[in-house]
Parts: C-alpha cells; sequence; structure tokens
C-alpha cells in the first residue's frame, strides 16, 4: 500500500480532501501519519476522528532541526510527502532524502503570486489587488526554492471584481481539494515523469 504523510500549519480542509478521497475510493493510499506545525489546529483534530496519527513538530522546540525531526519521523514509512497547507519551509536532508517525493499545494497559478512570505490570505490579497482576472491553484514537487519544483497540476478559478479576499480564497479552495487528491493518485499510480524541471503526464 501507498504510504503518505500530510503536513499541516490550520484548519486542515485540504486534508480533509485526501481522506474523504481515500474513503470514496477515487485514492488508493493510506495517511500514515499527519504532522502538524503546532498543537491545537483543527488539522490534528481532523486526523484524531480518523484514527490517524498524528504528531506535532513545532518550530519553537525544534528551530533549525525541524526538518530533521520530520524527516526521523518520515523516512522509511512513507512514499510521499503532502505539504496540505503547512506554512513552515523544509530544508536540508529531507529534500534529498525525499527528492521528488514531496508536494505541495499553493493557492495560485504559479510561477504568479508566490515564494518567501506568499501564503495564505496575503496571495489572495495580491491576487485581487493586482487586478487579474483569473486566479488558481497549482500542486507541484517542491525543492530548495519555494514554491519553485516542477509544476504537476494547475486549475484556473475566476476573480470578480467585487471579490473580498476570503470570497476568493473560499472559490479557490474548492478547486484545491480537488486537485490535490488528483495529483496523489497520479504519483501512486507513478503517472508523472519529471523532465528538465517539467512534468509530464501519461
Ligand atoms: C490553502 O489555501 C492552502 O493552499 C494553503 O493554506 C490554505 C489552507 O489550507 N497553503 P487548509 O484548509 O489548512 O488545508
Amino acid at each position: 500500500m501507498f504510504k503518505i504523510a500530510v503536513l499541516a500549519s490550520g484548519g486542515g480542509t485540504n486534508l480533509q480532501s485526501i481522506i474523504d478521497s481515500i474513503d470514496n475510493e477515487n485514492l488508493n493510499c493510506k495517511i500514515e501519519m499527519v504532522i502538524g506545525s503546532k498543537e491545537g489546529i483543527y488539522a490534528l483534530e481532523r486526523a484524531k476522528l480518523k484514527g490517524i496519527k498524528s504528531y506535532v513538530v513545532n518550530k519553537k522546540d525544534y528551530g533549525d532541526k525541524t526538518s530533521d525531526r520530520i524527516l526521523e519521523l518520515t523516512k522509511g514509512k512513507v512514499d510521499l510527502i503532502v505539504l496540505a497547507g503547512y506554512l513552515s519551509i523544509l530544508q536540508g536532508n529531507i529534500l534529498r532524502e525525499f527528492k521528488d517525493r514531496i508536494i505541495n499545494i499553493h493557492p495560485s497559478l504559479i510561477p504568479s503570486f508566490c515564494g518567501p512570505k506568499m501564503y495564505g490570505l496575503k496571495v489572495h490579497e495580491a491576487v485581487i489587488s493586482s487586478g487579474v482576472k483569473y486566479t488558481g491553484c497549482t500542486v507541484h514537487f517542491v525543492n530548495e526554492e519555494v514554491d519553485g519544483g516542477a509544476i504537476i497540476l494547475q486549475e484556473v478559478v475566476p476573480v470578480y471584481f467585487e471579490d473580498t479576499k476570503e470570497e476568493l480564497q473560499k472559490r479557490v479552495l474548492e478547486k484545491e481539494h480537488i486537485l490535490l487528491p488528483k495529483a496523489i493518485d497520479l504519483i501512486t499510480r507513478n503517472k508523472i515523469e519529471i523532465i528538465n524541471g517539467k512534468t509530464r503526464i501519461e
């Protein structure tokens, strides 16, 4: 069975979309563990409700050893690490040990509105003030560059003049919940090849 670790920092609606896809048999894998970046986030509660093992790896306790601690928990135990609304940046050995086996979902069409400090509502705020008519979400592989790894899937979402950042976030999230399980499914079925920093999907 293909095993995944899901890392989250907040409400965990993307985690829930993975749980639901597995339950509905649209995704054939097991969530081996959920790792939260702090205590008390609802993502951890979702894991608990489902009987999924969970850990907290807090930057306050682990500092620059945060990624190493996550590596310690996941090495040899999972086939893929899924960043689902995870706000810390992974660095060091974990990127080598899990090369092309870590994915992230970002709430914009990369390479726009991404990179360091572009997360959560800040992304949607920047999208709205730029005046673009379309935004979306992107699932990509994780490498040393923030939001810079090969793009796996993208989905487009319209931006309306009257949108608040919260309304736009909600519209984008609906697409995220479809896109992330779909990307995991492609990986579990070995349908993705990376060629010169681009993915070819079978
Ligand atoms: C999502 O927009 C995700 O793309 C971002 O964090 C937001 C919240 O996700 N990185 P979740 O509800 O915690 O899954």
